[in-house]
């Protein structure tokens, strides 16, 4: 469990790095199993999730090892090698490891059990059951289509076109997945484009991917299956998602300048920067190269005054997973913030929407939802605090509360630090080193 506090700080400063990207590390491990060849990969993020498709992979029979400079070898068994576990997949907190997975598989011809932790088997599945027993494979789910699940993949896929009913990357990308197995051009469209690190991942190891515009500003993905992945190096940037935490901290907390580097800048990954700032924040972005595809960079976050803003429901999929930190951002400035659209989080790591508002609440911020959105009122300046959060096995809840108490007039104290090797491993440490002051609850103050 390994309850935390973090208490409010005069001011943070200096320069840090965050863990390797959790989408891109995922896809790199899944991507480089199935092409011809070894893969290297530096940055892999080493979380938890990462780690559970690692060992998810191994079942399957393929080999990896870490060598002494931390990079990651994957020999590639090639389109279609993957090999029938022997036991159950247990994909932890992971709905990532989950849902690619299971893309992955719909198209071997054997059978595959899924499992989770208490988080996970809440998670629905039916977005990913759905359009991969289009494509032949069959899924046998407990109620509600969640963890445990049996899935034995098609032995003849069929390619299917298939529109998102939910914007969902996680979704997008199974279907890619089970169509690099399948004959013929597996279809994609997403009328609310989202994070596209499969797409610019599988084009980077050679396969034959077609990526249009809609009429309406969505996207048409097409994938040609069968083709022969050849192996690379694939350079991991870091976690624009796990930056959003010293970044915001460093807004928040008065005095301060933080500077992130080597993240990656994909734009559908950074509506956040957009949306701060839009309440005024002082950012600075220095773009300074890219990997496979992905941009990346040094950003520099200054302490000031922040402004509530209405953020549109469109942006919601490139910042999907930063309302949680966005809310504290929101509570620390002048007037209303209006998030819309938010009707995913209900269904991430916890009910995040509830987690949010209720933690806000817990500490002194005026916060409610109204339907699918989420309403916050500023406190202009440091919010009261003093709440005591339970994290909901979620490391973004743990994580945005924990930043909430150095911004705040009271401490505040999370149940569970333990989840935050999720997605940050050395996240109290790095955060500490920045100036905060987050330890065991106990030892704090
Ligand atoms: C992810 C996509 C998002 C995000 C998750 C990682 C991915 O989920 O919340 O943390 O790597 O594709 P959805 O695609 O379900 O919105």
């Amino acid at each position: 469990m390994n309850a935390l506090t973090s208490q409010p700080v005069d001011r943070l400063e200096g320069a840090v790095r965050v863990p390797g990207d959790k989408s891109i590390s995922h896809r790199a491990l899944m991507i480089a199993a199935i092409a011809v060849g070894e893969t290297v990969i530096g940055g892999l993020l080493e979380g938890e999730d990462v780690m559970a498709t690692a060992a998810a992979l191994a079942a399957l029979g393929v080999a990896s090892h870490r060598d002494d400079d931390g990079r990651w070898h994957v020999s590639g068994v090639g389109i279609g090698g993957l090999a029938e576990p022997d036991r159950v997949l247990d994909l932890g907190n992971s709905g990532t490891s989950a849902r690619l997975l299971m893309g992955l598989l719909a198209s071997h011809p054997h059978t595959s059990f899924l499992t989770g932790d208490a988080s996970l088997c809440r998670r629905p599945m039916a977005r990913v059951a759905e359009p991969i027993e289009r494509m032949g494979a069959a899924v046998l789910a407990r109620s509600g289509c969640r963890l445990p699940l049996a899935l034995t993949g098609a032995s003849d896929p069929i390619p299917i076109a298939y529109e998102l009913p939910v914007p969902s990357a996680q979704v997008k990308s199974a279907v890619l997945l089970a169509g690099l197995n399948t004959p013929g051009e597996t279809t994609v469209v997403e009328t609310r484009p989202s994070r596209d690190h499969t797409e610019l991942m599988l084009r980077a190891f050679g396969a034959d991917i077609r990526i249009d515009e809609t009429a309406s500003g969505g996207r048409e993905i097409v994938l040609t299956g069968q083709p022969e992945l050849e192996a690379r190096a694939v350079a991991v940037p870091g976690d624009p998602s796990s930056a959003a935490f010293p970044g915001v901290a460093a807004l928040v907390v008065p005095g301060s300048e933080v500077t992130v580097q080597g993240i990656g800048l994909n734009p559908s990954r950074t509506g956040l920067l957009k949306t701060l700032s839009e309440m005024g924040a002082r950012i600075d972005i220095a773009e300074t190269g890219s990997g496979p595809g992905e941009r990346l960079g040094d950003v520099t976050f200054r302490a000031g005054s922040l402004q509530g803003v209405d953020v549109p429901a469109a942006r919601a999929p490139t910042m999907i997973d930063e309302y949680p930190i966005l809310a504290v951002a929101a509570s620390c400035a002048e007037g209303t913030t209006r998030m819309h659209g938010l009707a995913e989080l209900r269904v991430k790591e916890s009910d995040r929407l509830a987690a949010i508002a209720d933690g806000l609440q817990a500490c002194g911020v005026d916060a409610r939802i109204d339907g699918d959105s989420l309403i916050v009122e500023g406190s202009g300046g440091r919010p009261p605090g003093g709440g005591r959060i339970a994290s909901r096995l979620d490391h973004r809840i743990a994580m945005a509360f924990l930043v909430m108490g150095l911004a705040a007039r009271q401490p505040v104290a999370i149940d569970d630090g333990a989840v935050i090797d999720t997605s940050f491993p050395g996240f109290v440490q790095s955060m500490n080193g920045l100036g905060a002051a987050i330890a065991p609850t106990g030892d704090a103050g």
